[in-house]
């Protein structure tokens, strides 16, 4: 099966802090992960990686087959950045046009119709986005990730300031996503609900690769998954 996402042997280090040491994995084409970790785990460092938007000190990465800062990898990818904001001085509906235009979307207005009323954007069309509470700024940051329907989709924590209703509704969007996905986050029920298997990484390290299921197996007694998850971050046995 082809590769949509190809690490090899990358390290990346900011100064004297060791963000990712020697880290390798394949994602094939139409698969989703779960990049699960502590804070400061090195999921995000990662995912600017995969995204271009750092390089990294040494090893190979490839975004479906080219180089993550290529204009081929670029128009793959949707991405969404931890703590992300959008143009504060355009109203929401401007930044999604503006954004699926950059894009080449064909239909603008129906791709920002289509957001605005998923995840429920509507009533702040006009509203400019520096007035914006931290969560619908979120939902905005998530709709822009996604407009041009991107083969390739990486999140960082992308529920974080969402409300219960609307962590339904972007559970709901990103199931229903054929794209090859990532979704980074430290909370396993969140990786449990949005996908089949987990990267695991603790300390800049892969720590564990596979399913959910398998995951689950390894339960001793009435042992709760996270617990399962805890013992292989710490390496415990
Ligand atoms: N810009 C930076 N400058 C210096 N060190 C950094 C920088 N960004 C990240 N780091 C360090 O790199 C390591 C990995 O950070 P990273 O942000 O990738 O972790 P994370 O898994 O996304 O954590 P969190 O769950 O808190 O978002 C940490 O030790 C962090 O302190
Ligand atoms: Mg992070």
């Amino acid at each position: 099966m082809a590769s949509c996402i190809d690490v090899q042997y990358v390290s990346k280090s900011y100064g004297k802090t060791v963000a990712l040491d020697d880290v390798s994995f394949s994602i094939p084409c139409g698969e989703s992960y779960a990049l699960l970790g502590p804070n400061g785990a090195g999921k995000s460092t990662t995912l600017r990686l995969l995204v271009g938007l750092l390089k990294p000190d040494t090893g190979t990465i490839k975004i479906d087959g080219h180089e993550p800062f290529s204009p081929e990898a670029k128009s793959a990818l949707g991405y969404l950045p931890e703590d992300a904001t959008p143009y504060r001085t355009l109203s929401v509906r401007e930044n999604l046009e503006y954004i699926a235009a950059l894009r080449g979307v064909k239909d603008v207005t129906l791709a920002t119709d289509r957001f605005l009323d998923e995840l429920v954007l509507r009533e702040y069309e006009r509203a400019k986005v520096g007035k914006l509470s931290r969560g619908n700024m979120q939902k905005l940051s998530i709709a822009l990730a996604l407009i041009h329907n991107p083969k390739i989709v990486l999140l960082d924590e992308p529920l974080n300031y969402l409300d219960i209703p609307t962590q339904e509704r972007v559970f709901k969007m990103l199931k229903s996503l054929q794209s090859t996905m990532i979704v980074s986050t430290h909370i396993m029920s969140i990786a449990t609900r949005l996908t089949e298997k987990v990267l695991m990484i603790a300390r800049g390290k892969i720590v564990w690769n596979g399913t959910i299921d398998t995951l689950k197996g390894m339960e001793v007694g009435d042992e709760s998954i996270e617990s399962v998850v805890a013992r292989l971050m710490t390496g415990a046995s």
